[in-house]
């Protein structure tokens, strides 16, 4: 994902080059369904475990809806300015009359600057705003937008220079992502908020999915990435790690394996110290336990296939690379 920050008055709004976004039917299938609530004006929220693609394809979609973004990340320091904007500073204004040489006459004006905040100038501009992990938010911060999403007003604070109500742009667009609530640092979401929005579940990718986003991303062969998108499921699976995706820890794995050249090889002891680095201090157990169980699934490796998956990649498909699945 390339993003350019647009100059002009709108400081923080994002221009999002579409990067490397990798699409799958799976992925379609949900990107499809979002789009269709988000184009009928209603606020999606994508939910589910660490890494399995909410942020990506929550910036994939407001790509999609071809509106400049307006990207916030749920923070527990926010306030509700943080939000919508606050009183900033003074424009102080003095004005020195002496036409007639014995009259002087002195005018003095001192006036608030009033300055959006990212969630208002979305609402005025009609922007795509992007709420990434918004139950990192303290709930009572996040009210201020329940207004905005159901009767399409948002509520500012009292000041001399700008009405109290502002009107939502019809173009404004909301995409929420976050963790589920049992995540450390995440606040319980409240239920007028969640009645809002449209909350689409994301599993962890499919087998798929994850093979085709690091061959695209890393630029290994279809064997290799097969290979290490189950060993590093099996691993998960063997030490209760679903709490988060794997598909971080297979592209750290297989980015390393393609930039210094390293043989994907369970006989390899390069390749089996990077796994080892990136999986062990994800499980809660300790690394004799780990190391056994690491080995155990090594030896189930099937050497031959994975011999032939990388002399000829085109047979990928067939390859069985883990005995036993
Ligand atoms: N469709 C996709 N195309 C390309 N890369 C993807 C895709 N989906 C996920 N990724 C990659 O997978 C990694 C994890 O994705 P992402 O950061 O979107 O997950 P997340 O669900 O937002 O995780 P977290 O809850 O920890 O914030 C990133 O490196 C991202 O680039
Ligand atoms: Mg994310």
């Amino acid at each position: 994902m390339a993003i350019t920050t647009a100059n002009h008055k709108k400081r923080a709004v994002l221009r999002v080059r579409p990067g490397q976004f990798v699409v799958t039917p799976a992925i379609e299938q949900v990107a499809i369904r979002a789009l269709r609530y988000l184009t009928s004006g209603f606020a999606v929220h994508l939910r589910g475990p660490a890494g399995t693609g909410k942020t990506t394809l929550a910036m994939h979609l407001a790509n999609c809806l071809e509106r400049p973004i307006m990207l916030i990340f749920g923070d527990d320091e926010f306030k509700s300015s943080d939000l919508i904007g606050s009183e900033s500073g003074y424009t102080h204004k003095k004005l020195l009359d002496n036409y007639i040489h014995n009259v002087v006459k002195v005018e003095n004006e001192l006036k608030q600057n009033w300055v959006d905040s990212r969630l208002t100038l979305a609402c005025r501009e009609g922007l795509t705003l992007v709420y990434d992990e918004f139950n990192r938010s303290r709930p009572e911060v996040n009210n201020v937008l329940l207004s905005a999403l159901e009767e399409k007003i948002l509520t500012l604070p009292p000041s001399s220079n700008q009405p109290e109500y502002l009107h939502v742009n019809p173009q404004f667009r909301a995409i929420f992502t976050s963790n589920p609530e049992e995540y450390c640092g995440v606040h319980s979401t409240q239920d007028a908020l969640m009645d809002r929005l449209i909350t689409i579940k994301m599993p962890e990718p499919d087998e798929l999915t994850q093979t085709e986003i690091l061959v695209q991303k890393t630029g290994i062969n279809r064997g290799d990435a097969k290979l290490i998108v189950r060993l590093v499921k099996a691993f998960r699976l063997s030490t209760g790690g679903e709490k988060t995706s794997g598909l971080r820890s297979c592209l750290m794995i297989s980015k390393v394996c393609g930039e210094h050249e390293i043989r994907v090889s369970p006989e390899n002891s390069d390749f089996r110290e990077i796994c080892t680095d990136v999986l062990f201090n994800r499980t809660n157990f300790s690394v004799s336990e780990s190391t056994t169980i690491f080995l155990e699934l090594l030896n189930h490796l099937h050497v031959n296939a994975l011999e032939e998956s990388n002399n000829d990649a085109s047979k990928d498909d067939s390859l069985a690379i883990l005995k036993n699945q």
